[in-house]
């Protein structure tokens, strides 16, 4: 039916879109056909005889228009337009102004019968824009937003007639979601408190109503974020050997950030060492070897994301120091006790391993704990424990061994292993101190004040009644007292001290001394008294009952 050389696309188009409407009578019948603009397409003539001697196409009426073309013509005046078929009007290069309403004439044997053919021309969609604002392209066409911005998605498309506009999103492995869709030529939609959840594909589509046509613009989205807080640093060391290991931590953005260690107090570019890390971690750890390192050096570690963050200053800094230890120097265990040393580190930057050494003399030999020595650690403080404490083995000095990359500092610990006291002999000491004390004390006493412990008893036969009188405690002395005496307590003290005992202490204690008080009178009688002690003492040798 076709000839070849015709543009297939269209014609499958204009196939594919033309409706039969309802006919009009004698007049034959009415057939919408559309084209695209700048394509091409054909009206046929529809049951058009092969003996027709002669076909015209009109645009419009023909009795009102002169016809537009005519197989009898020798030459067509627009070359947009041929005849396909010796009756069916092709036109390339379709315009919008080509629409309208066409009829065609078959003059067959001085009949004339025509068919009418509505041409509908569409145009677009095209010169779609999609605006996705505030967002930044990266560099694959992928664009991300600032999750704390309200962001704007606009689509506009050209189109004729107006077309239908909508918006989609596809988030990753799920269906797809219909935003919005509009008979516009303008679809706009804001979006604010994003999250993840957010990313995805948006699609904006644009259809044109007549020809169906349709374009798509698909734009991928991330949702990017920053930091909350402020990056961190320290230093560690790395588990096997010394080496220095710095850490600069950033975390909580999207995507990862970009860190950089530099030395502190020079800016990235005046450093001679400057690390870069690419954003994949958000912790950043650098790994250095002890050479170029010193007590007191510091690093800085400078953070970037691509969202700018407002009011936080992405750098942190890390001061490397040399360990120093504090520890009690003295220390002293009993045999078979128990004694902990301990031992503080009171700087290290990073954290220094702690170890304890006995002498020097074994320089490596480091603690470890076994039978007798425990070695606990907390913090930065280091306890070694020795049980059952011996003279022999572990009397001397300790080390203790603080060590990082930086430095080391060794002290000594001395231990001094001390017999124990024996309680029995203690015991026994103090109680022969204590007996010797109390002999030594009799003695004085007994030395100044023979009567003080004598029994009234043994002096009742005793014709001296002055010694007697002194003994005054008990009340069955106090009975013989007064059976020898009659006398009171006063009385009896200065009868103590006077050789004529109860006539002064009768005088005593009827009238006033005569003369001397009773402090001259044992003044003056001491010698005597004293020479009584002696008297008796010789007494207590011989037989009591000879006296
Ligand atoms: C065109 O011709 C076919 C037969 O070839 C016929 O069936 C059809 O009705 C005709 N259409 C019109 C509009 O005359
Ligand atoms: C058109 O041309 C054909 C021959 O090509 C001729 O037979 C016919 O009469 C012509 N028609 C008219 C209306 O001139
Ligand atoms: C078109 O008309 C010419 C003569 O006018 C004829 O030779 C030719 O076969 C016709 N083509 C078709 C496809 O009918
Ligand atoms: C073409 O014909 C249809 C009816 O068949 C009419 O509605 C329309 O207005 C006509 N178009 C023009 C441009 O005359
Ligand atoms: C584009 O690049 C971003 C990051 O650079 C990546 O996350 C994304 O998957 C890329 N998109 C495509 C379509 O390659
Ligand atoms: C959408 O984009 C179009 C063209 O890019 C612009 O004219 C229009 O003002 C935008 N609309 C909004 C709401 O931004
Ligand atoms: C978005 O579309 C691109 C291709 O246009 C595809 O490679 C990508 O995986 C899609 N991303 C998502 C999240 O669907
Ligand atoms: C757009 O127009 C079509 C036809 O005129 C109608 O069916 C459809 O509901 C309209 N869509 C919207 C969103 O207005
Ligand atoms: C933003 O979204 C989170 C959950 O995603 C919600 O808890 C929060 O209330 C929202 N904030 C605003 C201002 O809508
Ligand atoms: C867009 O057009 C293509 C063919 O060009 C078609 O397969 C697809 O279904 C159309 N999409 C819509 C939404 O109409
Ligand atoms: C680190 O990145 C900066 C730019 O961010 C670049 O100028 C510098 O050369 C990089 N240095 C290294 C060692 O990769
Ligand atoms: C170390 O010993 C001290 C007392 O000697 C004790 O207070 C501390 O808890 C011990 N620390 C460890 C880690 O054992």
């Amino acid at each position: 039916m076709w000839v070849p050389g015709w543009n297939p696309a269209a014609l499958l188009l204009a196939a594919g879109l033309w409706r039969l409407l309802p006919g009009r009578g004698a007049a034959g019948t009415e057939e919408v056909i559309v084209g695209e603009a700048g394509r091409s397409v054909v009206l046929v003539c529809r049951n058009v005889s092969q003996k027709a001697s002669e076909v015209d196409w009109f645009h419009g009426d023909p009795g009102a228009v002169p016809p537009l073309f005519s197989s009898n013509a020798t030459l067509p005046e627009d070359a947009r337009l041929s005849l396909v078929d010796n009756s069916s009007l092709r036109i390339t290069a379709l315009r919008l102004q080509d629409g309208g309403n066409y009829t065609c004439r078959e003059v067959l044997k001085e009949t004339a019968r025509e068919h009418r053919v509505q041409l509908l021309v569409a145009s677009g969609p095209s010169r779609m824009t999609v605006t996705i604002s505030p967002s930044t392209a990266l560099p694959n066409g992928t664009v991300y937003v600032d999750k704390r911005d309200a962001v704007t998605f606009n689509c506009t498309s050209d189109s004729h007639p107006v077309p239908t506009v909508g918006w989609t999103f596809q988030p990753p492995s799920s269906a797809l979601e219909m935003f919005t869709e509009v008979n516009g030529s303008t679809t706009v939609f804001t979006l604010s408190n994003l999250s993840l959840s957010f990313q995805g594909n948006y699609s904006c589509s644009a259809k044109n109503p007549l020809s169906g046509s349709n374009q798509t613009s698909t734009t991928e989205l991330l949702v990017y974020y920053p930091p909350p807080s402020v990056p961190k640093c320290w230093a560690q060391t790395a588990q096997v050997g010394l080496m220095l290991q710095l850490f600069c931590s950033w975390p909580g953005g999207y995507p990862h950030p970009v860190l950089q260690w530099t030395e502190e107090g020079r800016d990235l570019e005046n450093s001679s060492w400057v690390v870069n890390a690419t954003g994949s971690v958000d912790t950043q750890v650098e790994t250095l070897n002890t050479s170029r390192l010193f007590h007191g050096k510091g690093f800085k570690c400078v953070g970037s994301h691509v969202v700018k963050q407002e009011k936080v200053e992405p750098t942190c800094t890390v001061q490397i120091t040399a360990p120093s230890l504090e520890t009690e120097p003295l220390k002293t265990c009993f045999v078979g006790g128990t004694v902990t040393l301990t031992c503080r580190v009171t700087e290290s930057n990073p954290p220094a391993r702690i170890s304890w050494l006995r002498n020097v003399s074994q320089p490596e030999a480091t603690i470890q704990s076994g039978e007798r020595h425990l070695v606990t650690q907390e913090g930065s403080v280091s306890n070694l424990t020795i049980q059952n404490c011996s003279h022999a083995t572990d009397e001397g000095y300790y080390v203790c061994k603080a060590e990082n990359p930086v430095g080391l500092q060794e002290v000594y610990v001395s231990l001094t292993v001390k017999k124990p006291v024996n309680i029995v002999g203690v015991v026994g000491a103090v109680v022969v101190l204590l007996l010797l004390g109390i002999l030594i004390l009799s003695g004085i006493v007994l030395y100044y004040n023979p009567l003080l412990c004598l029994k009234g008893s043994m002096f009742r036969n005793q014709d001296s009644t002055d010694v007697f009188m002194l003994v005054d405690s008990e009340g069955e002395e106090e009975e013989a007292e007064e059976e020898a005496t009659g006398k009171s307590n006063a009385h009896r003290v200065t009868a103590l001290v006077n050789e004529n005992s109860t006539q002064t202490a009768e005088s005593d204690s009827s009238e006033p001394p005569r003369g001397t008080s009773a402090e001259d009178v044992e003044r003056e009688e001491r010698p005597a008294t004293q020479r009584q002690i002696l008297s008796f003492l010789a007494e207590m040798d011989g037989p009591v009952d000879g006296s």
